[in-house]
């Protein structure tokens, strides 16, 4: 593997969770063809920080710890049509045949880069992932996100009844920025994985996936390009793991504990 770093922890000396510091498509380039059985991913798209033009700021910048007028809450995936097919090729190739993808997608990286998905995968449905509660945004302030959601061969949901609009409520006061709700991951995951399954996430961020594959008792192998995301995100599996309670959701609880 090229990642820097790599962490894992062990259990009855199999590895349950495996976190590098590598870029997305490195990392997911450094995996076997046919080794994962479900990918659930929220990319840090630079289309709506580079392109979109919105009153006098960006969307993603001024972070309070980010030190310097401008900086950026992390490093941003270049999404252009190139780089975002390269990922998606490298998706479609570790993902095993039967099995679902799950990326999500800002209104601006929707319009420029979901369509590219038909080429690698077969997409099945946009989710709207519902956060029940406004945030920023300029004219129309924005309450929800999508998801798309694909397909390598066939595989069916447990139920025909669910909705494809998904009330989820926001994180308040992230430890990360962007960090997501881990249930909006149980819900992917309770969709499209059974236990023993592996469970991908190509960028990691503060690690919610992860804690959601390990509640449901996945294995999970995941990256970040940051170096503190995943520090952030191995001290938070290694918690949940050790005590059973999640340190950046406390009211999210392994089964046991
Ligand atoms: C939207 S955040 C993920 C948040 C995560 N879902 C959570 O709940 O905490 C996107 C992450 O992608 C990472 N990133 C940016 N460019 C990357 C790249 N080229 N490869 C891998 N990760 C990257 C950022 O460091 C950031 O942590």
């Amino acid at each position: 593997m090229s990642p820097v770093k790599e962490s894992a922890a062990r259990f009855a000396g199999k590895t349950r969770l495996s976190l590098a510091v590598a870029d997305c498509t490195d990392f997911l380039a450094a995996l076997p063809d046919d080794s994962v059985d479900l990918i659930i991913t929220d990319p840090a798209y630079s289309g709506m920080n580079n392109y979109l033009k919105l009153g006098r700021g960006r969307i993603v910048g001024e972070y309070k710890d980010a030190g310097e007028e401008g900086a950026k809450w992390f490093p941003e995936f270049i999404d252009n049509p190139p780089s975002f097919s390269r990922f998606l090729t490298q998706c479609q190739r570790v993902l095993r045949n039967n099995r679902h993808v799950y990326i999500m997608f800002d209104s601006y990286s929707f319009i420029s880069l979901a369509p590219l998905v038909r080429n690698a995968l077969d997409v099945k449905n946009v989710i709207v992932w519902d956060k029940m509660h406004i945030g920023m945004g300029h004219y129309f302030r924005r309450r929800h996100e999508l998801i798309l959601f694909a397909s390598k061969g066939r595989r069916s949901i447990p139920s025909r009844g669910m909705a494809d609009i998904w009330e989820v409520p926001r994180i308040v006061r992230p430890h990360y920025p962007t960090q997501k709700p881990v249930a909006l991951f149980s819900r992917m995951i309770e969709c499209s994985a059974e236990p023993g399954f592996t469970v991908c996430d190509p960028f990691v961020g503060s690690g919610s996936s992860a804690v959601a594959a390990l509640l449901a008792g996945c294995n999970f192998i995941g990256a970040d390009i940051s170096s503190r995301a995943v520090d952030i995100a191995n001290d938070r599996c290694t918690e949940l793991l050790a005590t059973g309670i999640d340190p950046l959701e406390k009211t999210v609880q392994l089964a046991s504990a």
